[in-house]
């Protein structure tokens, strides 16, 4: 009969072991046992990136790669963006199961009481260079937040998981928000507090001297974006924020490193490079010339391809069909043209094609966040908003797991032997050394 075990011979001593399979997975823990003498550490898993290894159980988001599938908690995106908005989505998120009517408001109302910052916050975030980047301003910000709450150090405690929670997810968007102003030179709009969670986003960014009102299309647009972006399992900044947080540091800390972690061009900073690449290209007819770069390998075509999704990615396709109804407020934005250019010949191309590589979220959300008058260096920040429900849901699924322990990964030393010190004058002269000094760089 059938058993769900492995078997594996060390060729090295003859020796069999069985190992159990649960789930398709085996621990790599089991390996240490095999062993060629005594005082053998036991076999490693060698995994660089982590391609092929699961770091945790999670309960919060599956994904489908081959078949193009993501869910929050079982509940298909393409369900929640058509019918949910952020904040419940975010409910969903953080506490496994959608909320009733009075549970939702209770949780908007703790939310919103939480979107004030302390007025010192406002002289830090005047220190910086009027042309920071806004992604750069946030980590800085929410990292320094870990200083107002001292409180936020019991993260085995639920009552301080709780209430850290409600306050990041407030704050984002004001943090966000003065980023931008920062940036313009605009003073800072304190949050209102009787708009929607991206209604309040907008004014803060966007109020000027009169009355602001959201448009109800925008508001709606940021919200499914919001939505879509509000959780992705185990990727590079989710593992970042689950690693930080493992040491049992305060939530501010390790969110501020999941925002490190987002800001990079091959991850939320995908967005921002999607529309530089666009704007580079100029026009459709460059198209062409531009896919035989992507496939010389000097550059990449941004925001295609995913470690995952080896389809679409269902978020670019509902943030495809939803640029068009935000162009038909906001006027259409040209880029579209060249984009959407880009993936008619990406996808006939046999470079693209044969390594699975599609539009992922990243390849439109661009083009509607220009549209909307967001200024490029903005985007990566409109990731990290509604990530942050997610970070906050791995992190607290993570101190509550008793599996968990601080991540710490294994390495294999390929350094030097053990090797005499050398006093500094007796050393070489730098020409002998000129080779090796590269390869070190
Ligand atoms: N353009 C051209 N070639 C590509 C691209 C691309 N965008 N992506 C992957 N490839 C090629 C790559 O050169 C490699 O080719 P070969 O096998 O000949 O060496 C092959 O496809 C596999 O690539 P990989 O780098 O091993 O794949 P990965 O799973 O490590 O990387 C990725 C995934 C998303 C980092 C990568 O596809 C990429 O850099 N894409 C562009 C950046 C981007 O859009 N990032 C946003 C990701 S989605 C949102 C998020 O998670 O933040």
């Amino acid at each position: 009969m059938a058993k769900d075990t492995l078997t594996i011979t060390d060729n090295r001593t003859g020796k069999q072991y069985e190992i159990p399979i649960e789930q398709g997975t085996i621990r790599t823990a089991d390996l240490r046992q095999i062993k060629t003498s005594e005082d053998d550490f036991g076999l490693l898993g060698y995994d660089p990136a982590l391609l092929n290894t699961a770091s945790c159980q999670s309960k919060i988001t599956y994904i489908d790669g081959e078949k193009g599938i993501l869910r929050y908690r079982g509940y298909d995106i393409e369900d929640l963006a058509a019918h949910s908005n952020y904040l419940e989505t975010a409910y969903l998120i953080v506490k496994g199961e959608l909320p009733d009517t009075e549970r939702f408001a209770a949780w908007s109302h703790n939310i919103t009481m939480h979107t004030m910052v302390h007025e010192n916050i406002k002289k830090f975030m005047d220190g910086f260079r009027y042309d920071a980047h806004p992604m750069g301003m946030l980590m800085g910000t929410i990292g320094a937040l870990s200083t107002f709450y001292a409180d936020a150090k019991n993260v085995e405690d639920l009552q301080s998981r709780r209430l850290q929670t409600r306050r990041l997810i407030g704050k984002l968007p004001t943090l966000a928000a003065f980023a931008y102003r920062h940036n313009r030179g605009l003073p800072y709009v304190y949050p209102q507090n009787d708009l929607s969670y991206t209604g309040n986003f907008l004014s803060m960014l966007f109020k000027m001297a009169g009355k602001y009102t959201p448009h109800p299309m925008i508001e709606r647009a940021l919200d499914v974006l919001f939505i879509l972006h509000a959780d992705h399992e185990q990727n590079c900044s989710t593992n970042a924020v689950r690693a930080v947080g493992s040491s049992m540091v305060d939530p501010y800390s390790a969110v501020a490193a999941g925002i490190g972690a987002l800001y990079g061009p091959r991850h939320g900073g995908a967005n921002e490079a999607v529309v530089r690449m666009l704007e580079k290209i100029g026009s459709v007819e460059n198209v062409p010339n531009a896919i035989k770069a992507f496939k010389s390998g000097d550059d990449r075509l941004m925001g295609f391809g995913h470690r995952i999704y080896k389809s679409y990615d269902p978020r670019g396709q509902i943030i495809k069909k939803l640029a068009y109804e935000v162009f038909e407020v906001t006027g259409k934005n040209h880029l579209i043209d060249i984009a959407l250019e880009l993936e008619r010949i990406a996808l006939q191309d046999d470079y693209f094609v044969s390594r699975k590589l599609y539009p992922n979220v990243d390849f439109y959300t661009g083009v509607i966040y220009q549209a909307i008058g967001f200024p490029v260096k903005m985007f990566p920040v409109l990731f990290a908003i509604p990530r942050t429900s997610g970070w906050l849901a791995q992190w607290a699924e993570m101190v509550r797991d008793p599996e968990q322990k601080i991540t710490r990964p294994r390495q294999i030393y390929i350094g030097e032997e053990p090797r005499e010190y050398t006093p500094l004058d007796s050393r070489p002269e730098p020409s002998d050394r000129e080779d090796q000094v590269a390869q070190d760089i």
